[in-house]
């Protein structure tokens, strides 16, 4: 058995946090305290105060045995970190407390979680996943039951993964509390199981709600279920699905589906399915409903097998994207970033319609700040953004006419990994409406009011702070407001 304990995770971060390098830190977005960060775990919004948890391995800044970290915020912008709430301490998760999710039970703050458990060398094939709870009455200290795994394996359908069997999302409907997990067929589908309980202990298999039809992905992680005006959701984060056109080009991906579920017989009747985000690092993203009704999003802003340049020498890596609330407009889901961060706004810069072609290096400068820029197409054939630039190093954001194709170009952003996101967005009266939110090493681009959003971590040099503005051919820009953000 390991000594992993809660207490020893804390007293390590207490002890190293002065070793973390603060180059590429990020002021407005939740990173981990030290060391590793991924999925968004058990986000709630709990006696007025959000928690966000999240996968956590405190002692490198590499995934390891799985801890939950836990963060707290009353405005989902300034968090403070909480002691470690879950460690690997049990037999049913010694080699990891894998994601989940949070419930409010009799005034308690309920996790549901994986257990990871090993069962031979192979760490790729031997191992269990069951499903287990822990508790806290203060929002800080939890408590694992002892009826846990309250879902073993022994309750895993016949037709599903005897093994990829993770990430529980709880909620509750028509007095009865429901959770969705990720799994696989077997060979080679992404599924989602539904199971129903009345008590969080006792759980029934209600039935597979959806499954891959071969073109989604082998494996499906991380779902999520809710309604959203008069739909119902279903979020997933399939591993390995084929692209598809401009879409699904990282390795793993993030789909949602509008549908409805029949809770009575567990079956999720969807119409359509899109990308969550159509830039590079975007994954496992999980929701939480606020007292205001609004449902809010939040993803962890990196993904699997891509380099972090932060795990070298910097022992920090990861970090959330932006709180995004959803919403539905006209039969599609939109993503708003949440509206407390317009708080943080400072020293506005602006800039009215003015008339472009070619390229203006503007007189404002940053490494965190929220642009909004509106422009009108004229007689342009393409016109864009180059942000932290400097010299060759530049991250670029282009629309084209022709085809109206939006570009997140991050060749030339600095170190760390490269490439390009290419998504389809028509304009609206002949304008395009960017919304985008820079801090030190993340970049996401809202599009028309969150039709579609592009998310990417960059990793440019310190000097790389200016921002130009250009177009070929001409083009006016109706607005272009800059704000420091903090
Ligand atoms: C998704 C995921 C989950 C799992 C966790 C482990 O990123 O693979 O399926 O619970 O990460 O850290």
């Amino acid at each position: 058995m390991n000594n992993y304990t809660t207490a020893r995770a804390d007293h390590f971060i207490r002890e190293n946090k002065q070793h973390l390098c603060t180059d590429y830190r990020l002021q407005f977005h939740l990173m981990s305290e030290y060391g590793w960060m991924n999925d968004p775990n058990g986000f709630i919004q709990y006696k007025e105060n959000f928690h966000l948890f999240y996968q956590h391995y405190p002692y490198k800044p590499y995934w390891g045995p799985m801890h939950w970290g836990h963060a707290i915020s009353n405005d989902l912008i300034k968090w403070s970190y909480l002691p470690v709430a879950l460690a690997p301490d049990q037999e049913y998760d010694k080699d990891g407390c894998f994601s989940g999710s949070a419930v409010e039970k009799d005034g308690k703050l309920v996790l549901m979680y994986t257990g990871h458990m090993m069962t031979g060398p192979n760490k790729d094939i031997d191992y269990v996943q069951t499903q287990s709870i822990a508790q806290s009455e203060d929002g800080v200290n939890f408590e694992k039951i002892a009826q846990n795994p309250v879902i073993p394996a022994s309750l895993i359908p016949t037709g599903a993964s005897q093994k990829d069997f993770r990430d529980p999302k709880v909620f509750e409907r028509d007095g009865k509390y429901y959770v969705v997990l990720g799994s696989n067929d077997g060979s080679g589908n992404g599924v989602i199981l539904l199971y129903r309980s009345e008590d969080l202990q006792h759980w029934t298999f209600v039935n597979d709600i959806a499954r891959s039809d071969g073109s989604m992905g082998d494996n499906w992680e991380c779902p999520d279920l809710f309604q959203l005006s008069d739909r119902d959701v279903l979020v997933m984060s399939p591993q390995r699905m084929p692209s598809q056109g401009y879409d699904y080009h990282n390795l793993h991906s993030t789909v949602s589906m509008l549908g409805r579920l029949d809770t009575e017989n567990g079956i999720f009747d969807y119409n359509n399915y899109e990308p969550m985000d159509y830039g590079f690092d975007f994954y496992a993203p999980q929701t939480c409903v606020d007292n205001k009704g609004r449902r809010i999003v939040v993803a962890w802003m990196d993904t699997w097998e891509t380099e972090i340049p932060t795990q070298q020498g910097h022992n920090w890596a990861g970090a959330m994207t932006l709180p995004r609330e959803m919403r539905i407009v006209n039969d599609k889901i939109i993503y708003v970033p949440v509206e407390e961060i317009k708080a943080y706004r400072s020293k506005l810069y602006e800039l009215l319609d003015f008339e472009l072609n070619g390229k203006r290096n503007l007189d404002c400068y940053g490494d965190s700040y929220e642009l909004e820029v509106v422009f009108d197409a004229a007689e342009a054939e393409e016109f864009g953004l180059m942000l932290r630039a400097y010299e060759e190093e530049h991250t670029l954001i282009s629309y084209r006419l022709q085809d109206s194709l939006l570009r997140f170009n991050r060749e030339r952003s600095g170190i760390g990994p490269k490439g390009e996101r290419i998504t389809k967005v028509d304009l609206r009266d002949n304008q395009l409406m960017l919304r985008i939110f820079v801090d030190r090493s993340s970049v996401e681009v809202f599009i028309q009011d969150g039709e579609k959003v592009m998310t990417g971590r960059i990793y440019p040099g310190p000097e790389s702070n200016g921002i130009h503005i250009y177009a070929r051919g001409k083009c006016r820009v109706v607005s272009f407001r800059k704000w420091d953000i903090l």
